[in-house]
């Protein structure tokens, strides 16, 4: 069994040049076989809004699911670092919210970092975080919760404008305290820039390969999603597999040919039943496979 990851590991591996592994992942049983996989950072993503409820945007993750969910992830994985997303609005409104929302992630939800996704207008939120024991992920370029002002997700950092902005939003908010940085969807200068100033490791969604980590949506991963992002490179073919097996299920329904291990009743018990209960018994035993 290895060692749990912690912070101090990521800060090693980066220190070492040793790429680390991260998902966005939604339930025990799945953060269990990814544990048993070796990966290192688990997050339960507020892509759960569309990946597990089926809702179009992320921003319609209920928070309280999300606690639920980021117990459950840990549950399944407790020696893997896992880190919570804040939904939309819930760090938004006032400190406060957000200092009692983020607190219900570490205790109830057992995480070990929260993500929030912010730019340097958001690091005075970063900053009492910190101070107040909350280790943050902060999340730049293109931020999924923002979609409904952009009109979809759009890449970040495509202009030099743009690319400054990434840059000046991850340098203040790692000066603000966050203890990790995610960038999402840029391009590779933006990534280098980025590499440059940071202290703390990076992970990187569709960023390039300079990251110090790199993540995906676990469905992408495994082939389960129908349009994946176009950075998502699929290493598995799950989808097509359950609908062979619920197909196959269907199947043996219809045929009468589900097997598997039966009940009978103990000794000497059929003996106590009346004659109609023994006829019904023996009729079903001898029922054809229609
Ligand atoms: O919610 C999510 O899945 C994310 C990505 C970075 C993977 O935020």
């Amino acid at each position: 069994m290895r060692d749990p990851v912690t912070l101090k590991t990521l800060k090693a591996m980066k220190h070492r040049g040793d790429p680390f592994a991260c998902l966005a992942c939604y339930d025990a049983t799945t953060a269990r076989w990814l544990e048993r996989g070796g990966v290192h950072v688990l997050l339960a993503g507020d892509s759960a809004a569309q990946v597990m409820l089926g809702f179009e945007r992320t921003i319609d993750m209920p928070m309280e699911y999300a606690i639920l969910m980021t117990a459950a992830v840990k549950r399944g994985a407790p020696r893997t670092l896992v880190m919570a997303d804040m939904p939309f609005m819930s760090y938004h409104r006032s400190v406060d919210e957000a200092m009692g929302n983020a607190g219900r992630f570490m205790t109830e939800g057992m995480a070990d970092v929260i993500k929030l996704e912010a730019d340097e207008t958001q690091a005075g939120i970063v900053d009492r975080l910190t101070r107040a024991g909350v280790p943050i992920c902060a999340h730049v370029g293109c931020k999924p919760q923002t979609s409904s002002v952009t009109g979809g997700p759009v890449a970040a950092g495509r202009t030099s404008d743009s690319l400054e902005q990434v840059v000046r939003d991850a340098q203040a908010l790692q000066d603000a305290g966050a203890v990790l940085l995610l960038i999402e969807a840029v391009p590779d200068e933006v990534t280098a820039r980025v590499m440059e100033i940071a202290s703390v490791p990076v992970i990187g969604i569709g960023a390039g390969t300079a990251c110090d980590g790199q993540i995906l949506v676990v469905n992408d991963l495994l082939g389960l999603t129908d349009h994946p992002p176009r950075f998502a490179e699929p290493v598995s073919s799950i989808g097509p597999e359950i609908m062979r097996a619920g197909k196959e299920w269907v199947s043996r329904v219809r045929d009468g040919s589900i097997g598997g291990q039966r009940y009978s009743m103990r000794a000497g018990e059929s003996e106590k039943l009346g004659s109609t209960s023994k006829e019904s018994a023996t009729k079903d035993a001898t029922k054809p496979n229609t």
